[in-house]
């Protein structure tokens, strides 16, 4: 397995309305490495900073100090058409609340990524779509509305969605912290499955000790810091 960098964390700094009396630092100087093949959970308590971790690494948010590298590009000083081409290209998310889009179906929901970024997918990408959903377990519903799954089948639409795109680099913020214990197992059980396959470097926030055994390896936060 390639032991690559996907994504590096150099001083890494969060400051949520600088410059304000409200100015409120949440991360301190994050030093971080994730290579291809890793699954990685990222644990602490509420408020230590996961989040807003997870969404400065799926360049949705930007740092305030330091520069964050996937797979080898920094992207600080980038303008937001490059960021979100960067995102397009390297990095699927999945949330805690899935945001399907409920009147859609679940093959177009799916496929949303593709379709934001290039407009219609080839076919090489319309049958990724289909294997991923047959590996989620959902073949049979891609023409269902999004609307009418389950909240654990919304969940692996969700995962699905955010494998479309063949990203390096895939964050989950606490993916399975809607769903009863056996759902959740099922969910987790996809990541390390996709993890595997694909090589992708994968980073799942959970609070449950669990799943974060599951993984090889795991960070503890605790008040914007890495302890761990
Ligand atoms: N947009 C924002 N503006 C101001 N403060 C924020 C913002 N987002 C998060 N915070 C603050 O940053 C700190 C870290 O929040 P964050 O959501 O990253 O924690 P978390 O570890 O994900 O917690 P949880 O386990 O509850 O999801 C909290 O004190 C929170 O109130
Ligand atoms: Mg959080």
């Amino acid at each position: 397995m390639s032991n690559e960098v996907v994504l590096e964390l150099r001083q890494l700094c969060k400051v949520f309305e600088p410059d304000t009396p409200r100015a409120l630092q949440v991360l301190f100087d994050i030093d971080l490495q994730l290579r291809a093949g890793e699954l990685t959970a990222l644990v602490g308590p509420s408020g230590s900073g996961k989040s807003t971790l997870l969404n400065l690494m799926g360049l949705l948010d930007t740092p305030s100090k330091g520069e964050l590298l996937i797979q080898g590009q920094a992207t600080a000083a980038l303008d937001d058409t490059r960021r979100t081409a960067l995102r397009a290209h390297h990095i699927g998310f999945v949330f805690q609340f899935h945001h399907l889009i409920g009147a859609f179906n679940v093959l177009d929901n799916v496929l949303m990524p593709l379709m934001l970024q290039q407009g219609k997918p080839n076919q090489e990408q319309l049958e990724y779509a289909h294997y991923l959903l047959e590996a989620v377990g959902l073949a049979d519903l891609a023409q269902r509305s999004a609307k009418a799954l389950s909240g654990g089948q919304q969940q692996r639409v969700a995962i699905a969605r955010a494998l479309v795109n063949r990203p390096a680099l895939l964050l989950a913020d606490e993916p399975t912290g809607n769903l009863d214990t056996q759902t959740a197992d099922e969910v987790f059980t996809l990541f390390e499955q996709f993890n595997r396959e694909t090589g992708c470097a994968t980073l799942i926030v959970t609070h449950d000790p669990l799943l974060s055994a599951r993984c090889p390896r795991t960070i503890s936060m605790l008040d914007g810091r890495i302890v761990s």
